[in-house]
């Protein structure tokens, strides 16, 4: 049983020339089905689809999603849940599965967790290998043309919920993901360089002075949703100097 971890950027024009060697090769590919995400599991499909590698698709198990107590454990219960789901399609499929990781798996993934459960769970022996695709942070640098950092200074990167004790801890150059109804209350004199759908065809882009800009970023995020069905950004945030 083999299953290779394959980045696919942000759709069929994202996936590199090693990853679609890979995707050939695999006799099927494995992606979680989430109610509120058809959109992003069409994108897969499509992927797929320009490969030639048929989709099977699990149910992705519920997940405590409303800021639970213990934030740690509530998404280990969903990687174990996640795990069982996958380790049902390996067992009764076999072969070679490509299991497609929106963006980089290095980067708010959960795949290659989930798969080394799989393995460490020992029901049925697994290899595995991972291999890269581009993520958010760099579509949203190439689209603005900037570098992610200035010369020689780091960029921190954070989920929106750990934004605040990032800036209180003195981060003043941030990358940051997994928006959802976190804001950037506080920063308005801050430059932010901002997207939404990137590298789809919902794609928004909005630079600027937060406080000036933040209308347009609320405005181009209800476009990206209503374009796509959904919608999911990514901002650089740097202190002013
Ligand atoms: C679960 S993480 C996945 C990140 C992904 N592995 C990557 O390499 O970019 C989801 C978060 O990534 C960012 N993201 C993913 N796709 C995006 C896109 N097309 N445009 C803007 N941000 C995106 C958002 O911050 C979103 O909340």
């Amino acid at each position: 049983m083999r299953v290779r971890i394959l980045g696919i950027g942000m759709g069929p024009r994202h996936v590199t020339v090693e990853v679609a060697d890979a995707l050939r090769g695999c006799d099927y590919a494995v992606a979680v089905r989430k109610r509120d995400d058809d959109g992003l599991l069409a994108l897969r499909r499509s992927v797929c689809d320009a490969f030639g590698v048929p989709l099977v698709t699990v149910a992705d198990p519920e997940r405590d999603r409303d800021d639970p107590a213990d934030y740690p454990a509530a998404v280990a219960d969903w990687h174990e849940a996640r795990a069982v789901a996958f380790e049902r399609v390996l067992v009764e499929r076999g072969g070679t599965a490509a299991f497609l990781v929106w963006g980089d798996p290095s980067l708010y993934d959960s795949t290659l967790r989930i798969v080394e459960r799989i393995a460490a769970r020992g029901r049925t022996p697994v290899e595995y290998d991972v291999l890269p695709g581009i993520s958010a942070p760099q579509i949203l640098a190439a689209r603005h043309g900037i570098v992610l950092h200035e010369v020689g200074r780091p960029v921190h990167v954070t989920p929106a919920r750990r934004l605040r004790e990032a800036v209180e801890a003195g981060q003043d150059n941030l990358v940051v993901m997994l928006g959802g109804r976190h804001g950037f209350e506080g920063l308005e004199d801050w430059t932010i360089w901002w997207g939404a759908n990137l590298g789809t065809a919902s794609e928004e882009l909005v630079a600027g002075r937060l406080g000036d800009v933040r209308p347009d970023i609320d405005a181009a995020r209800r476009r990206a949703r209503d374009g796509a069905g959904w919608v999911m950004d990514t901002a650089l945030l740097r202190r002013a100097s």
